[in-house]
């Protein structure tokens, strides 16, 4: 077994640094290097961590296992920190990640992309293990940097991490959606969980000219890192980069079964068929579904594979996150099959919808995250193709 002291020091980070700067292509700026150094990642886990285990999510303790705590702690990998926003599950099975160390790679990302400069500002939204507020905290110093954390028990582990590795930025224990105005206004406001929309609240705690970055969450495919610019008239604008999955925000979770609240047994669907087959638009490549995803308002998709239903060897389902409508194509098991039936039910008719943006998408010339932006109003969201004059709302 290898000793925790040899495994503890500094060569786990220099090793986490070259990882990083391999993932980004070039060498991670001397600025972040040098806060990197200072913050052992080590430092920020607790002595209980989860690893995937093929699906699963297997506890991994430092007393019990500390070569692969460690190993875990400097692998260029998120780490698990909480699940299930603390409560232990009846079955290790149901266990969901509430709060984790993000991977290295995308926190150092993430930094660069903030261009920050001494004296700046700085709100982050999720303060999970405390490793990146104590990096904002060596380059701004601690009095620019606030943190908010919704969990009360990580809030407090985010703390004492800090204090213990010698930083001491303001760590607050509240709603991030709400941003945190006793210290506004900010020069950058950096999310580290995911957002389906954007809170207001964020954009007015941010100077004008000032940068918003957030992970984005959609119901139909999570991914892409957004990055406003806030102007002077009250609106942030911006584009995505075509990165990471980020938890989503506690505050924005919806908790929606397709058999227990959307597909009802007294529900008579409308049948028809369609060329378009199921898995262009649901399982294909990330970039098309981060389009898809911008055209396809709040409808997210659930595979059935060998469903009891005669004839049908695999089934999309696809639903409003209301669970007021739903659509099901179906999979004959044929091979190079042309034609797929289609069910449909209620005031809205998401397969047809789904054709609708997946015709979109194709005659636009295919595009990705990069072509894709975002511009946020007191009114609502509107997302855009190329430029912001190019827009549609996103309700
Ligand atoms: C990926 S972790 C953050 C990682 C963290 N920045 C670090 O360096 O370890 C996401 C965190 O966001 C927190 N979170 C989720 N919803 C939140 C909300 N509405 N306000 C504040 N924090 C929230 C979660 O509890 C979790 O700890």
């Amino acid at each position: 077994m290898t000793s925790t002291q040899n495994l503890a020091q500094p060569a786990g980070t220099t090793e986490l640094l070259q990882a990083v700067s391999r993932y980004l292509g070039r060498d991670v700026a001397p600025e972040w290097r040098r806060a990197g150094e200072a913050a052992p990642r080590h430092r920020f886990l607790p002595h209980r961590i989860w690893l995937s285990d093929d699906d699963a999510l297997e506890p991994c303790d430092r007393e019990h296992d500390p070569d692969r705590w460690f190993a875990a702690a400097y692998a260029d990998e998120p780490v698990v920190t909480q699940i299930n926003d603390g409560q232990e599950p009846d079955d290790p099975d149901d266990a969901w990640p509430s709060s984790s160390a993000s991977a290295p790679s995308i926190v150092f990302q993430m930094l660069e992309l903030l261009d920050l400069t001494a004296g700046m500002r700085v709100l982050e939204i999720g303060a999970g293990t405390g490793f990146n507020a104590a990096l904002l905290a060596h380059r701004l110093g601690d009095v620019n940097v606030t943190t908010i954390e919704i969990d009360p028990v990580v809030a407090d582990l985010a703390r004492a991490n800090l204090k213990s590795n010698g930083y001491a930025p303001a760590v607050v224990c509240g709603d991030g959606s709400l941003g945190w105005g006793a210290e506004a206004p900010y020069d950058r406001v950096v999310a580290t969980c995911s957002v389906k929309r954007v809170p207001y609240s964020w954009i007015r705690q941010t100077r004008p000219g000032g940068v918003i970055l957030a992970p984005w969450y959609d119901e139909w495919i999570c991914g892409g890192l957004l990055r406003l610019t806030v102007g002077d008239d009250g609106t942030a604008t911006g584009r995505y980069t075509p990165d990471s999955a980020f938890m989503l925000m506690r505050t924005q979770r919806r908790d929606l079964l397709l058999f227990r609240d959307v597909v009802m047994d007294d529900h008579v669907p409308a049948e028809s068929s369609t060329t378009l087959d199921p898995w262009a638009v649901a399982d294909s490549a990330f970039e098309t579904q981060f389009a898809l995803g911008h055209r396809l308002v709040d409808l997210w998709y659930a595979w059935h594979h060998d469903p009891d239903v005669e004839g049908v060897k695999t089934r999309l389902w696809v639903a409003t996150t209301g669970g007021g409508s739903w659509a099901a194509v179906d999979w004959d098991g044929t091979e190079n099959a042309e034609r797929y039936t289609v069910w449909q039910h209620g005031p809205r008719r998401l397969w047809n919808e789904v054709e609708a943006a997946h015709q979109w998408w194709l005659d636009n010339g295919r595009p990705g995250p990069a072509r894709l932006g975002l511009t946020v109003t007191p009114e609502g969201h509107r997302a855009w193709l190329d430029d912001p004059a190019n827009a549609w709302p996103l309700p």
